[in-house]
């Protein structure tokens, strides 16, 4: 006899028909073979076996809250861009993540942190792939494979490796000026919302008039800028690895909304031919005394993620989403990235991943681009080519784009041409000697004698000839510090394991 235990009104398979039980699986008798035709079991076990895509690679551990976007200030002498004229109120996507660990890892592990915005403007998703440091560890796209691998786990062991992390920085010294930031107070924020963002890379935009203009945005925190020790970041990795997802979702919950105030500085077009570093290379900034900030507007958070999964691991940003008014610029990074993201999420989403609610534009689509993996929003009976006789819309704009640039040369395969101040140990140098106080720098030695600790040579004599290069002061005194730190003093906080 049938006996039916009511909870609430009970649950459906996924087509939607009654599900007998989600405790007991169809049985030959109480303690018989269990039946194949036992759907609901099938299905739950197949499904179970899919739960998984592929996490980020990299940037796989964070979580992220929407917002919006006010823009408070007149700034369309730059830029033509809808979202960004004054009143404008945009609604917005921020997810924040840590580079190199996998989407278990502790939030409070030293490293960069990645500071992703989705504003779905009504001229299509701006994305803005940022992180919380104004530069980064490399100028070629072919490099950041060769970067994150360095940085992952070893192929043998599976373990992060401290020799192979310096290997890969020492043998590319335009990573020295990243590398400081990392190893300095910023590279161990206290929370998300205590950390500025940065678009790093320069961009353009382009005014309602043609005109064009070099762009470098940041997002400066009003909560400030606060930063945990090593002691506490390490402790806090064994105790709350979700430190930082935690710390936003119940600022919000609490309706402490965090902000951040937007900044431009911008560099007129023709400025940039001459300037004394090159504006494009990603691991410049470009001194605030010569391009000052200009306020934008103020971003909120104020509404945390329903689902997790649905909305912040399937989050799709990219950085060649670039509406009217805004673009890119000769950054060869820049230009790596265009491709790099959204054949990511092809990969790791699906075919159709911005049909996705959060990852959908608030704007019509009319795309040519048809069918594939879960395709949902169908287009009926469009015309699946253009041009064509039946009056669907097509685009055809020609003669130069507005947000370009000149370019000349046979194809080649080299760096930058450098210029007067490009040296890779100009700016790190500054930033120890200039920004940092001497707080800051004993913090400093300390942060990377620690990280250096167990490192193999050759690559412990090249890191220290890095640091040495950097500024000589600073060099001397960690590898005095290594030495004296022989006997085996702790890594602070970067998940490696020593032992290779
Ligand atoms: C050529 C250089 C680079 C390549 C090829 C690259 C590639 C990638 C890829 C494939 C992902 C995973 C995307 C996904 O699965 O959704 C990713 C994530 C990310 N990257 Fe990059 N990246 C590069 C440089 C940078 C730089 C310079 C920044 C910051 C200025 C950056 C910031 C981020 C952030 C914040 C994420 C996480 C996105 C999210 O929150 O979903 N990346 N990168």
């Amino acid at each position: 006899m049938t006996e039916t235990t009511p909870h609430g009104t009970g649950s459906t398979t996924q087509a939607g028909i009654p599900a007998v039980s989600d405790r007991n699986s169809l049985t030959v008798g109480a303690d018989g073979p269990i039946v194949l035709h036992d759907h609901h079991l099938v299905e739950t076990l197949a499904h179970f076996n899919r739960m998984n895509v592929p996490e980020r690679r990299p940037h796989a551990k964070g979580a992220g809250a929407f917002g919006t976007l006010e823009i408070t200030e007149d700034i369309s002498q730059w830029t033509k861009a809808d979202f960004l004229q004054p009143g404008k109120k945009t609604d917005m996507l921020a997810r924040f993540s840590t580079v190199a660990g996998e989407l278990g890892s502790p939030d409070t592990w030293r490293d960069v942190r990645g500071f992703s915005l989705k504003f779905y403007t009504e001229e299509g998703n701006f994305d803005l792939v940022g992180n919380n440091t104004p530069v980064f560890f490399v100028r070629d796209p072919m490099k950041f494979p060769h970067f994150i691998r360095s940085q992952k786990r070893m192929p043998d062991s599976g373990l992060r490796d401290g020799t192979m992390q310096w290997d890969f920085w020492t043998q590319n010294p335009e990573t020295a000026h990243q590398v400081t930031y990392l190893m300095g107070e910023r590279g161990l924020p206290k929370s998300w919302r205590t950390m500025n963002g940065y678009s790093s890379h320069t961009y353009s935009l382009v005014n309602a008039a043609g005109e064009r203009f070099w762009v470098k945005w940041a997002f400066e925190s009003q909560q400030g800028v606060e930063n945990l020790s090593n002691a506490e970041a390490e402790r806090l990795a064994g105790a709350d690895a979700e430190y930082h997802r935690r710390d936003l979702r119940d600022a919000i919950a609490e309706g402490n909304f965090p902000k951040w105030d937007l900044y431009f500085q911008i560099m007129p077009y023709d400025e940039a031919k001459t300037y004394r570093f090159n504006p494009f290379d990603l691991t410049k900034t470009w001194s605030k005394k010569d391009y000052p900030r200009h306020k934008v507007g103020t971003m909120t958070l104020n509404r945390n993620p329903e689902n997790f999964f649905a909305q912040i691991e399937q989050a799709a940003f990219s950085p060649a989403n670039m509406v009217p008014g805004t673009g890119n610029s000769p950054d060869k990074m820049l230009l790596g990235r265009n491709f790099a993201y959204a054949d990511a999420q092809r990969y790791r989403i699906g075919t159709n991943f911005q049909q996705l609610p959060v990852n959908k534009p608030i704007n019509p689509v009319h795309t040519y681009n048809f069918e594939g993996n879960m395709w949902y929003e169908h287009t009926g009976a469009r015309s699946m080519y253009a041009p064509n006789s039946f009056g669907d819309s097509w685009s055809d704009e020609t003669g130069p784009v507005d947000n370009g640039w000149e370019a000349d040369g046979a194809l080649t395969r080299e760096a930058y041409t450098l210029r007067e101040d490009d040296g890779d140990f100009v700016q790190p140098g500054i930033l120890v000697r200039e920004v940092f106080n001497d707080a800051q720098r004993d913090e400093f030695v300390a942060t990377v004698s620690g990280a250096l600790d167990g490192v193999q040579e050759p690559v412990l004599s090249n890191a220290f000839q890095y640091w040495k290069n950097v500024d000589a002061t600073i060099g001397q005194r960690i590898e005095d510090a290594v030495k004296a730190n022989a006997d085996g003093a702790e890594v602070p906080g970067m998940g490696v394991d020593r032992d290779r």
